[in-house]
């Protein structure tokens, strides 16, 4: 593998968002190492069994950026304790058939909250979610980032050398299992 090809869906629609802060800090943090592109499900209409007969285009193009990616990274928050509607909504679009392309996807998650629990419990159910797609998930280690508002700098560089660590500590797992993957 030549250069290493993750597609990062975010979790969060909003502008200000600490995970698409986190998300865009990947591609500093990963040069010479992969390369980190960010997949829009912003523009996904809501999931409805009636549009698939015209598949929309943005369901068509979110297929195909997971399916040309050696892997895919969730970077998400927790909503009520559980992942957000959009990425919920953008996993059942990809899940549809024929094509189908977190089969046996490397994959991995990461998430950032304000509060302490750095999106553990929301974690946990994605995981779950990914099992019914058959994406196959790294389990260690797990990037839960607490006190989001403190990590980054005004030009949304992660600031503290512990979370970079756990970060690039993620990326390398994730490389690995992917060409183990391979064979
Ligand atoms: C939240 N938030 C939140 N935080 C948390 O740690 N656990 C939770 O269960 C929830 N629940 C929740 C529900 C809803 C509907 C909203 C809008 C927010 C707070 C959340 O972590 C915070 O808004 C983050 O800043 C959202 O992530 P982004 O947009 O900064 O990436």
């Amino acid at each position: 593998m030549s250069e290493f090809k993750v597609a990062v869906i975010v979790g969060s629609l909003r502008k200000e968002s600490h995970n698409l802060k986190l998300a865009k800090a990947l591609g500093k943090l990963g040069k010479g190492r992969y390369q980190a592109a960010i997949v829009s499900i912003g523009d996904l209409p809501l999931f409805n069994e009636d549009l698939e007969k015209d598949v929309p285009a943005p369901v068509a193009r979110l297929k195909k950026d997971i399916e040309s990616a050696d892997a895919v990274l969730f970077v998400t928050p927790e909503y009520n304790r559980s992942m957000p509607g959009v990425l919920k909504n953008a996993i059942d679009w990809a899940s549809r058939p024929p094509s189908q392309p977190f089969d046996r996807k490397p994959t991995a998650i990461m998430g950032a909250s304000p509060g302490t629990f750095g999106t553990a419990r929301g974690q946990h159910h994605l995981r779950q979610i990914l099992v019914s797609v058959n994406a196959l998930v790294v389990t260690r280690p797990e990037v839960m980032i607490g006190q989001a508002a403190s990590r980054f700098d005004a030009e949304g560089n992660v600031t503290d050398e512990g979370t970079r660590k756990l970060i690039a500590e993620l990326l390398a797992a994730l490389r690995d299992w992917t060409l183990r993957l391979r064979g």
